[in-house]
């Protein structure tokens, strides 16, 4: 049985192309009868099935949605809004999920006895109330167009593009994912519009600013978020500093462990880390050199880049960590040591 299940899950597809001969009522049944065993939540039952097979009923369809193939039968699966569980705990009803249920179980049945379907969301709501009477209380969910899929039916590109399991399935707890791009020269832009921004506040206007980090480094992949040095003759900075720089949408994450820092994030359409340090202070002096030197040494810059790829397989995280650590030391030997 398992097997069997399996098989027919991978093998069914949506049928977008039927003969045009009806299905026998007996046929119909069984596929209705697999909406009816469905579970539900607290068996509550709040399917709502609606049959259409009279020739004015699928002419109806045809002003509902454009997705509906010629089929020779449909059917609508609804729930009743009064009669679906409720979650005390945040109110969500159970109604989408139980009729998805019974509809795919109908179109698991339907496939079971050569009977090809296609999941039709893409319909208009408002058009299925009027053409077919809705009651006000059901929801239409999925409309299951159906038939006897013709001789040369075959399913779509995508019915075979399967995710990775790695991306799909996670065991006993969800990893962190990263989201690592190529390099993108827009970065740079980025860098100077946000700079344009915060120097129009009072206190940061005379301020130094760098564009530091990956996204500073042509050719090198990066999570795409610029990073941001900003630097102070005074530290720790007047409260008007932190102010503007909030004032700009970021939050304020005080030292976030990294002493001589104060670090603030920007998550919007586009990701900003902004770090107020001394200014020509040793982090600040390491920051750009380091910077510096990878733009200048192209090779050091690609290794640096492979290194992040680690990062995209979730479970090298740690190795990515030391493999960075490493590869950071390395450059600054480089750097002190004058090697050019
Ligand atoms: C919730 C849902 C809505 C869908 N809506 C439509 C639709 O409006 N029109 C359509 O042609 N196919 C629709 N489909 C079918 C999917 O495009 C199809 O299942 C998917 O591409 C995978 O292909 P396969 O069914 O051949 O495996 C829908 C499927 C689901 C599950």
């Amino acid at each position: 049985m398992g097997e069997d299940f399996l098989k027919l899950a991978k093998d069914r597809y949506s049928v977008r192309k039927f003969e045009q001969r009806a299905v026998e009522p007996e046929i119909l049944e069984k596929i209705i009868k697999a909406g009816m065993f469905a579970p539900t939540a607290c068996n509550k039952q709040p399917q709502r099935i609606l049959v259409i097979d009279s020739s004015d009923g699928l002419q109806k369809l045809k002003l509902c949605t454009k997705c509906h193939f010629d089929a020779p039968a449909a059917m609508l699966v609804c729930y009743d809004k009064n009669e679906c569980w409720v979650r005390k705990y945040d109110g969500k009803t159970s109604g989408e999920i139980d009729a998805s249920i019974v509809a795919t179980h109908m179109i698991l049945e339907a496939a079971s006895i050569g009977i090809g379907t296609t999941w039709v969301m893409h319909f208009k709501p408002q058009e299925i109330r009027e053409q077919f009477q809705l009651p006000e209380d059901y929801e239409p969910v999925a409309l299951l167009v159906m038939g006897y899929p013709a001789s040369d039916a075959e399913p779509y590109a995508q019915h075979s593009e399967f995710k990775s399991e790695r991306e799909l399935v996670f065991h006993n707890r969800f990893k962190k994912t990263y989201n690592v791009q190529a390099y993108d020269d827009t970065w740079k832009n980025d860098y100077e519009n946000e700079i344009d921004t915060l120097i129009k506040k009072s206190s940061l206007s005379e301020l130094a600013f760098e564009h530091i980090g990956s996204t500073a480094i042509p050719g090198v992949k990066a999570k795409p978020i610029i990073d941001i040095i900003v630097g102070v003759k005074v530290f720790p900075p007047s409260a008007e500093v932190i102010h503007d720089i909030e004032e700009c949408g970021y939050i304020y994450l005080r030292e976030a462990s990294v002493p001589d820092r104060l670090y603030f994030v920007k998550r919007a359409e586009k990701n900003f880390n902004v770090n107020v340090i001394l200014y020509q202070g040793s982090v600040w002096e390491q920051d750009i050199a380091f910077r510096d030197y990878l733009i200048s040494h192209p090779d050091y810059a690609q290794e640096y880049s492979k290194i992040k790829d680690r990062l995209v397989k979730s479970d090298e995280v740690l190795e990515y960590s030391k493999l960075k650590t490493d590869f950071i030391l390395k450059v600054y030997d480089k750097i002190n040591s004058g090697e050019a």
